[in-house]
Parts: structure tokens; C-alpha cells; sequence
């Protein structure tokens, strides 16, 4: 059990497309995981992909009821998903304010696909198939992203959204 650091923007292992898992309910495999959730949790974080503490597979987990980062944000299942596939269910894009342990203190408005299904395995191998909109959707894409060497701001398109969350809170409620 343990909370690991967390790579940040600009460390080369960020920008690295993840291998995939081979061998599923391993000690090895549940220790990743026991040592992700450790850290998503003491960072407050709704997701975190390995490669975030610098392990290199294709495992992601996200999940919360309730989140201080993101209070408006509808509940997610808390989820292991590894190996993870997105299929995009409707092309339609949606803005939306999205932030990283990777880059702390910063949040941009990226547009993502509201309708996705996604797919992958759990800890046990079993499969995983869910088909979810909106902030669900969102947290999928941001964390399999990283999976592929992603960080939201090469999403963006309009660098202007994107800024220090004190900064963008004090514009959002002035004084
Ligand atoms: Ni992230």
C-alpha cells in the first residue's frame, strides 16, 4: 500500500503509448492497482492512468460519489479497466472543464464525444463493457488518453480556456 508521485507534465514517460496487460489477477498486478488507488485517492483525483506513476501498462481506475475537484460532477462507478477500448456512439463533442494530477493547478475546457462505449478487463480478466454519457464519458477519454501519451491540452483547441483554477474561479465569481 502505498501513494506514489506523480509524473508531471513534461516528464518523458507522459508521453509514452502504454503496453498492454498479458496477465491478469497476478500479487504484481494487484499491487499496481492497490498503490493507483492509494494515490487517486490522497490527491482527491476522479481517475489516474499508470503511466501516471510511471508504470507503463494499460490500466486505468476512476470512480467517486462525490469529488471536491469537480463537486457538480454526477457519480461515477469506481472502476478498473484495463487493456481499455472506446468506441465513439455519436460524434457529437461537448466542452468541458477538465483538470490532471499530471498538471496541477490548471484546468482548460476540452471538448470530448458525449456518447461512448467502452470496453476492457477488470483485475480478475473478466471483461468490461459499459455504454455512458457525459461526465463518465469524459473521465474515460481523458484517462485512456494517457494510455497513448495524451495530455488534455494537446486536446484543446482554444489555449485561451485554459489557465490556473484560483485564477479561472476568481473570474468565474468576482468579488
Ligand atoms: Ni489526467
Amino acid at each position: 500500500m502505498a501513494v506514489r508521485p506523480v509524473l508531471r507534465m513534461g516528464h518523458p514517460h507522459l508521453l509514452r503509448v502504454a503496453e498492454p496487460v498479458s496477465e491478469f489477477d497476478t500479487p504484481e498486478l494487484h499491487a499496481v492497482l492497490q498503490d493507483m488507488f492509494d494515490t487517486m485517492a490522497a490527491r482527491n483525483g476522479v481517475g489516474l492512468a499508470a503511466p501516471q506513476i510511471d508504470i507503463n501498462l494499460r490500466i486505468v481506475i476512476f470512480g467517486f460519489d462525490q469529488n471536491p475537484r469537480y463537486p457538480e460532477a454526477e457519480p461515477v462507478p469506481q472502476t478498473v479497466l484495463i487493456n481499455p477500448q472506446i468506441k465513439v456512439l455519436d460524434q457529437a463533442q461537448e466542452p468541458g472543464w477538465e483538470g490532471c494530477l499530471s498538471v496541477p493547478g490548471l484546468r482548460g475546457l476540452v471538448s470530448r464525444y458525449q456518447h461512448i462505449r467502452y470496453s476492457g478487463y477488470d483485475a480478475l480478466g473478466q471483461r468490461i463493457e459499459r455504454e455512458v454519457s457525459g461526465f463518465h464519458a469524459r473521465v474515460v477519454q481523458h484517462e485512456v488518453d494517457h494510455l497513448d501519451g495524451l495530455l488534455y491540452p494537446r486536446r484543446m483547441g482554444d489555449l485561451s480556456q485554459f489557465g490556473f483554477v484560483e485564477e479561472l474561479e476568481a473570474a468565474r465569481n468576482p468579488a
